[in-house]
């Protein structure tokens, strides 16, 4: 079968592989789509980051370069393991991307995305969504309804990472949320505040996703901070107050500023971007106004409420598709899109039957 495999940074080779085996335990899945993940490009560009490099074995997976890549992936059950008596063959289903060490508890209320050694199918091995067919353990398997179109549904792990976002941030309905960086993960994470009952502000400088977040109404103010004052428009919308909840979600200091200068007193600052490099932040702000500045990484246990979201008809992951390509356009059309004409997309999703 095809799978685009990373060898090391700015080599990643679509290659002839073997299918997976379908093991006790797991379930084999036809890859329906696969979103490319700003994770990736990281990679590419400067990587390896979470991929083992050749030579260096993951500790769990025990792989290391070339591995398949693609965490962001829907498709059709072709096969279940022995042992596996839950989903059966044909079932549309979604994959929280999560390779965790086996002793690791997953139930209700276990942190396991913050184990030892986590790290992601599509990244420390296992395959990827970015292969024609890969085997996953069934308790990363979340079966979804037929309803959802299985392209919109290569978005749900993003908008998982929105939804555990939300989590952390302690949210409520009514409360006004501002998030820096309308990216895929700022579009995702606006979709499920407002789905949540909150007021958003998305800040944005790319044109086509300021456009994105208006059409699609995830956002109830867009503003470009090169063209208003961010202070005074947030400042007009909350009534002097300041927003209960920021989003962090470019990895732009100037934007943590903006995000720590605009929180209400005991507001929350949440992180959900990776930052490759220490930032700066006003620690006196945080200490004056008593800011909760917290991170988050992944997901947990956050996908059951995910789906529910786009099941419902509450979150339209529709219009963050921006462009749907093959297997063999990865690089060609997908990276070199993403990498050097952001402007111009959202979402690129890849068929790897295609
Ligand atoms: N915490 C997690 O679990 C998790 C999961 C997935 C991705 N991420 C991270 O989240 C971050 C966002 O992901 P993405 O795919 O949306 O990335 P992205 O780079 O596509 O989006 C960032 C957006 O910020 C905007 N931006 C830049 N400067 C700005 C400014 N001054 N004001 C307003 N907006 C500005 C850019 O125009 C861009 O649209 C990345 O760092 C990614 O690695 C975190
Ligand atoms: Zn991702």
């Amino acid at each position: 079968m095809k799978a685009a495999r990373f060898y090391d940074k700015k080599d990643i080779r679509i290659e002839d592989i073997p299918e997976p085996t379908v093991e006790p335990g797991t379930v084999g899945i036809d890859v329906a789509w696969c979103g490319i993940c700003g994770t990736d490009l990281h990679e590419f560009m400067e990587g390896p980051i979470f991929i083992p490099p050749c030579g260096h074995p993951h500790p769990i997976s025990g792989e290391s370069a070339p591995i398949t890549m693609g965490h962001e992936f829907s498709g059709v059950v072709y096969e279940v393991g022995e042992g596996v008596d839950d989903i059966e063959v044909g079932q549309h289903v979604v994959v929280e991307p999560y390779i965790i060490a086996d002793d690791v508890p997953t139930g209700e209320g276990d942190d396991y995305h913050l184990s030892e050694n986590m790290n992601f199918i599509g990244l420390g091995g296992r395959g990827g969504g970015l292969s024609e067919k890969i085997a996953v353990k069934r308790r990363w398997v979340h079966p979804i309804s037929e309803d959802i179109p299985l392209d919109q549904a290569a978005l749900i792990e993003p908008l998982a990472v929105g939804y555990h976002a939300f989590v952390r941030s302690g949210a409520k309905e009514g409360d006004v949320a501002l998030v820096g960086g309308g990216g895929p993960i700022g579009l995702m994470l606006s979709s499920v505040l407002k789905a949540k009952g909150l007021t958003v502000i998305l800040t944005e400088l790319s044109a086509a996703r300021k456009d994105k977040a208006r059409e699609s109404g995830v956002a109830d103010h867009v503003l470009d901070p090169t063209e208003v004052d961010l202070k005074e428009e947030v400042m007009k919308i909350t009534n002097d107050r300041g927003v209960d909840v920021a989003f962090e979600c470019s990895s732009v200091n100037q934007v943590l500023d903006s995000l720590v200068e605009l929180t209400k007193p005991a507001g929350v600052v949440v992180i959900v971007s990776i930052w490759s490099h220490p930032a700066k932040i006003s620690v006196h702000s945080v200490v004056m106004k008593e800011l909760d500045v917290r991170g988050t990484i992944g997901y947990v246990n956050n996908h059951k409420d995910t789906i529910e979201l786009v099941e419902k008809g509450l979150v339209n992951l529709e219009p963050f598709i921006t462009q749907r390509i093959k297997l063999d356009e990865l690089i060609s059309e997908g990276f070199d899109t993403l990498i050097n004409n952001n402007e111009s997309a959202v979402k690129i999703i890849v068929n790897p039957n295609l």
